[in-house]
């Protein structure tokens, strides 16, 4: 009987994904809290089948060389690819999968979690309360913003954009978007703007871009100084599409009134950043699709990919099928 196929996975996924690849396949695990270094990457993909990685792993073309011929697939636990040099991959005729769909929900629900938490100031109530500020009722202690009838602005209008916008039409919010790519639907209430007409219009501003040359720094200086005074932004994409430098002083200046973060640039954001200073400005760790059963999902759906690759079918999730048109 043959020795099983290896492959290589890069931290220890919930175990609903684990099982599905250990019992396909002989499974090197990393079983760190931490990513693997480069370095360790590098050796320990040296003949494998596949790669099962995350969004903290980079895979460029280094990586298919450092792992040999046989590399047959490259399987991100993550809808997001960035960390990925795809035409790297293509190149090489490695088929890489993605997790989309699955997580669309729970990371619109967070981000709308994270909207309400900014505009309504709870993060840096809850810091009042804990702190001992909390004296008596107050008729101007705390004042956020009003939801009804305020207009959202979303840039990505993509699953995650457009499912962001149901739950903000549901709040009697005004929808606008900005997507260079989306082809507006007939009866979709959201109306697509350009982005000048998004960032001077918005009260709100939710980001649901893929990070891209085009998309990094997208909200810098600039589209601070065309937000409103009492913008809202609230990122669960990527954080190099802010610039956080003049996230930092529209927030410190008060030019626009509160940010929410689920990603930053870099992740984790340094204890030392002068973003952990700012009242207005609340910073979670990159957990918007951080529920239970879509983690499940994700895992799955990344073991299923990694099998389908390593057996040489189709990836049920592939983000560049031009590899099978050779
Ligand atoms: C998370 O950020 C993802 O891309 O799945």
């Amino acid at each position: 009987m043959s020795a099983k196929p290896k492959v290589f996975v890069t931290r220890i996924i919930p175990a609903k994904g684990l099982q599905m690849v250990q019992e396909a396949w002989d499974v090197d695990l990393w079983t760190d809290d931490l990513p693997p270094s480069r370095d360790i990457m590098l050796q320990r993909v040296r003949g494998v089948a596949g790669l099962l990685c995350l969004l903290t792993d980079r895979v460029d073309g280094e990586l298919p060389v450092a792992a040999g011929p046989q590399l047959k697939v490259v399987s991100n636990h993550a809808v997001g690819f960035d960390n990925i040099v795809v035409p790297d991959c293509t190149a090489r005729g490695i088929p890489v999968g993605n997790t989309p769909g699955i997580l669309t929900d729970a990371t619109a629900d967070f981000a709308f979690a994270l909207l309400m938490a900014a505009a309504r100031r709870v993060v840096e109530a809850d810091r009042y309360v804990r702190t001992g500020q909390w004296k008596t009722w107050g008729p101007s202690v705390l004042l956020g913003s009003d939801f009804v009838g305020a207009t959202l602005g979303i840039v990505g209008y993509g699953r995650i954009g457009q499912a962001m916008a149901r739950r903000a039409l549901g709040f009697d919010l005004r929808v606008i978007y900005y997507d260079p790519t989306a082809i507006p639907e007939p009866n979709d209430p959201a109306q697509k703007v350009s982005l000048e007409t998004l960032l001077s219009e918005s009260d709100f501003i939710s980001l649901h871009t893929p990070l891209s040359p085009a998309t990094r720094h997208l909200m810098d200086a600039r589209a601070f100084a065309q937000m409103k005074q009492n913008a809202v932004l609230v990122n669960t994409a990527r954080g190099p599409i802010i610039d956080q430098m003049a996230l930092y002083d529209a927030l410190k200046t008060g030019r626009i009134f509160a940010a929410a973060l689920d990603v930053t640039d870099p992740e984790p954001l340094p204890m030392d950043s002068p973003l952990l200073e700012l009242e207005n400005l609340i910073i979670v760790p990159h957990i918007a699709s951080a529920s239970q059963s879509t983690r499940d999902k994700m895992a799955m759906m990344a073991a299923a990919n990694l099998i389908a690759g390593v057996q040489g079918q189709r990836l049920p999730n592939c983000i560049n099928p031009q590899v099978y048109d050779r």
